[in-house]
């Protein structure tokens, strides 16, 4: 008797439409995030895992994820950044449990298995047993007990981990144009201000298109109308990468212009009513010889580079189950900022985070789909806005580049 071999792609069917349309059943089926799991981020992709600025010493740690597996970045005794899956050798316990810190080794808590900062297995208690009794068998070999490794590389003391060992780098994976707009704002050294982390009752594909759609910042975001910090009027585009993977929301402007031509438009949003009681919220600097003053990039599959008129921040996106994710935001300035700079920063960051005058509807919206599409696993969402193409296109009221991430998602998930 043969057993017919069957594979779980079977249960998807992607619609005829291609990336214009996105089966609900992505969002809530247990046995495709279990896939992207191992298809995208334990697969061909490069993760951020973190800032080099966050870990200078030798020694330094801190713990991260990538898709939902626990991982150690560490800055080794010989200053190079190494990473490795935070799960025991022995028995698979997390082995470091704190969120970061600096130490010479690192301890399991179980049964005490010491590593260094490689990762490699060092020490293990009653290793040659007790009185004689015991202990482990003939060939024990600790070199063969490290810790998982993942593979890093940097750029612009920006820290990714990846599972494919042989991956292309970074920079490659990036693409020129991406390190272009990322060089925006690492090109000269930062600092962190602060972190924020979020949890979200969606699945974590939501809060990626929620971050590649510049349709819906005029219209969702309320704040950004009333007080005409972003409007789709506004000079700007969308930009992608060769595979469409990767993008970049951009727009020109300073915060009154064309503020006039946008009150006259009939807008739900825009209420002449409200002004701000302290405007000083929106006061700040031109900071960027180009003249962008809002740009929000993603690079697959985790990362979000944030620019705000003068708030900064990386935002990370952990997948938390099928339909739960995290976001950590790094709040981030630079180096040579001056002190009113800082609280520039700190005062439009106000704007952004779980609460944010802005964010906070983004943190909210992916729920509403969740919940919005149980029983509909069979249907599909509509995404024509700008046409069907994947596209730099130079204008925001398009969806461009959520197409762009369902193509590459296809190719990589094989749907
Ligand atoms: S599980 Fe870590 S030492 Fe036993
Ligand atoms: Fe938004």
């Amino acid at each position: 008797m043969t057993t017919a071999k069957v594979d779980e792609r079977d249960w998807l069917v992607w619609p005829d439409e291609g990336v214009s349309r996105v089966p609900y059943q992505v969002y809530g089926d247990p046995t495709i995030y279990k896939r992207e799991m191992d298809f995208i981020f334990r697969g061909s992709t490069w993760n951020y895992l973190g800032l080099e600025v966050e870990i200078p010493n030798r020694g330094d740690y801190k713990t991260t994820f990538i898709g939902d597996t626990p991982v150690v970045v560490t800055r080794d005794m010989d200053g190079s950044i190494q990473a490795f899956v935070n799960r025991c050798a022995h028995r698979g316990a997390t082995v470091c449990m704190d969120q970061c810190g600096n130490a010479k080794t690192l301890t399991c808590v179980y049964h005490a298995w010491v590593y260094d900062m490689k990762g490699d297995l060092k020490g293990v208690p009653f290793k040659n047993g007790v009185n004689g009794q015991g202990g482990m068998p003939q060939g024990f070999d600790m070199e063969k007990l490290s810790l998982q490794k993942v593979k890093v590389d940097t750029h612009l003391g920006v820290i990714f981990g990846s599972f494919d060992q042989q991956i292309q780098s970074v920079q490659e994976y990036l693409g020129e144009k991406m390190c272009g707009y990322l060089s925006r704002i690492f090109s000269r050294p930062v600092t962190v201000l602060g972190y924020q982390r979020q949890l979200m009752k969606n699945n974590w594909k939501l809060y990626f298109e929620n971050v590649k759609d510049s349709y819906h910042a005029s219209l969702l975001h309320l704040f950004f109308s009333t007080f005409g910090v972003n409007r789709l009027s506004q000079r700007g585009g969308i930009d992608l990468d060769e595979t469409g993977r990767h993008h970049v929301s951009y727009t020109y402007g300073s915060l009154n212009e064309d503020l006039e031509a946008y009150r006259n438009s009939d807008l739900r949003s825009y209420s002449s009513k409200y002004e701000l009681k302290d405007p000083s919220l929106l006061v700040g600097r031109n900071e960027f010889p180009d003249g962008i003053t809002l740009a929000i990039q993603s690079l697959f599959p985790n990362m979000i580079v944030q620019q705000i008129h003068n708030a900064l921040a990386v935002r990370q996106l952990l997948p938390k189950g099928v339909d739960s994710c995290e976001l950590v935001w790094t709040y981030l300035g630079f180096a040579d900022d001056d002190d009113e700079m800082t609280k520039i920063r700190l005062k439009q960051s106000n704007l952004v985070g779980p609460a944010g005058f802005v964010s906070l509807e983004d943190g909210g919206v992916g729920e509403l789909v969740q919940k919005g599409i149980v029983g509909g696993e069979k249907e599909q969402s509509f995404v024509e806005m700008g046409g069907t193409s994947v596209e730099s296109q130079p204008f925001r009221a398009t969806e461009s580049s959520i197409r762009g991430f369902w193509k590459n998602y296809r190719e990589l998930m094989g749907y």
